[in-house]
């Protein structure tokens, strides 16, 4: 079921964000070794998701193929499975995929079957050629075409459960529709929130900083999906990727990394890899963050763990250091009477009892995750 699948936010690495259409089959073996290797597997990331440009045409009985970049799609699944780790698939509900390769309109239990038969454990479903066709068969009526749009994510959830082979099943429609309201109805167990995702600090906290208010509809085996990560792409910087993993983190995100692991540094590794930042992401209560104070650049988050401890988050978007001596935590506001106290989660090193002195400076771009307890 949805709940034993992704009882705790799926965690693993997708191809798009740095290989996008160059992603091979060389690509997704050396991106599993690696992910053994460097311990992330061990860490949690267990799921490879293919993106987007896999697909070949279909055979004269219209089974998928796939094209000369995956030349044999079941022995890469077997390989990803010898090593302790899950395949992921893309598809998607249209004729025609995002990238114009060859969708599933109409071939839904064919081709879930042919992932099953193959050992895919995750699909990602992404809208884009299905859009086009709701806008042709019923053109200014929003209601018809969201109908439609349910109808198909409703119609693969059948066809995946109908092979009897779980799996993780991804809504990607960049959050039309007030997604998260009829997602889990049609077996998501994540839904993207919003349209893409890019390495920069710009588009990674735009996207972040606005899921506040979507806190109530996560949970086990159902998570708002803010997009893949960035970390390790791009130009970000080291506080910039802390940020950008202490954020999902609060935000009770799925962790699908998306950097190239063959180049990987010592520090992105131990930005992804933080045991504790992890820890918070992944805690089992799954209740994701949310925002509880705001003045010009500085954030501050809250989420509730299920020890009975918070984690918060202050965030400066500014660019600029920003001091807090004008900002108190709002201890008292998070049910703390008294002074909590409080470890930093990046470190592992306890700060102590929080009260009225505490005042960080937090440079520009940069965060500060901490648990606090009674
Ligand atoms: C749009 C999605 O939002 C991206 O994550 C990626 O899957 C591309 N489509 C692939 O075409």
């Amino acid at each position: 079921s949805a709940q034993k699948l992704a009882a705790t936010p799926p965690m693993g690495w997708n191809s798009w964000n740095y290989f996008a259409g160059r992603v091979t089959d060389k690509d997704i073996r050396d991106t599993a070794d690696l992910l053994v290797s460097t311990g992330m597997r061990d860490a949690g990331y267990v799921y490879v998701n293919i993106d987007d440009t896999w697909e070949g045409k279909r055979d004269a009985q219209g089974h998928i193929t796939t094209n000369e970049k995956f030349p044999d799609m079941k022995a890469l699944a077997d390989y990803v499975h010898s090593k302790g780790l899950k395949l992921g698939i893309y598809s998607s509900p249209g004729d025609q995929t995002c990238a114009r390769f060859e969708g599933s309109l109409g071939h839904e239990y064919q081709d879930a079957q042919t992932y099953a038969d193959w050992g895919i454990d995750y699909l990602k479903y992404d809208l884009c050629g299905f859009r086009k066709k709701m806008l042709a068969d019923a053109p200014n009526d929003p209601v018809k075409q969201n109908k439609m749009m349910r109808d198909a994510y409703m119609l693969m959830h059948k066809a995946i459960v109908k092979t009897g082979r779980p799996m993780v099943y991804s809504l990607c429609q960049y959050g039309f529709d007030a997604v998260w309201d009829w997602a889990p109805e049609v077996g998501a167990n994540l839904w993207r929130t919003t349209g893409d995702i890019n390495a920069t600090f710009d588009r990674m906290t735009v996207i972040g900083l606005n899921q506040d208010g979507l806190e109530k509809f996560a949970g086990p085996g159902h998570w708002n999906d803010p997009d893949m990560l960035e970390v390790g792409n791009g130009k970000l910087t080291l506080d910039e990727n802390r940020f950008h993993m202490t954020l999902w983190a609060m935000l009770a995100s799925p962790l699908l990394a998306g950097n190239d692991l063959t180049k990987m540094t010592p520090e992105v590794a131990s930005i992804l890899m933080n045991k504790q930042v992890l820890a918070i992401d992944q805690d089992p209560a799954g209740h994701q963050g949310k925002r509880i104070y705001q003045e010009g650049p500085v954030q501050i988050w809250s989420r509730e763990l299920a020890d009975g401890s918070t984690a918060l988050a202050v965030f400066n978007t500014g660019e600029d250091a920003s001091s807090m001596r004008n900002i108190a935590l709002p201890l008292k506001q998070l049910g703390f009477s008294k002074p909590p106290m409080a470890t930093d989660v990046w470190t592992n090193k306890p700060v102590g009892r929080l009260d009225a002195s505490y005042k960080p400076t937090i440079p520009r771009h940069a965060s500060i995750l901490l648990k606090l307890t009674k």
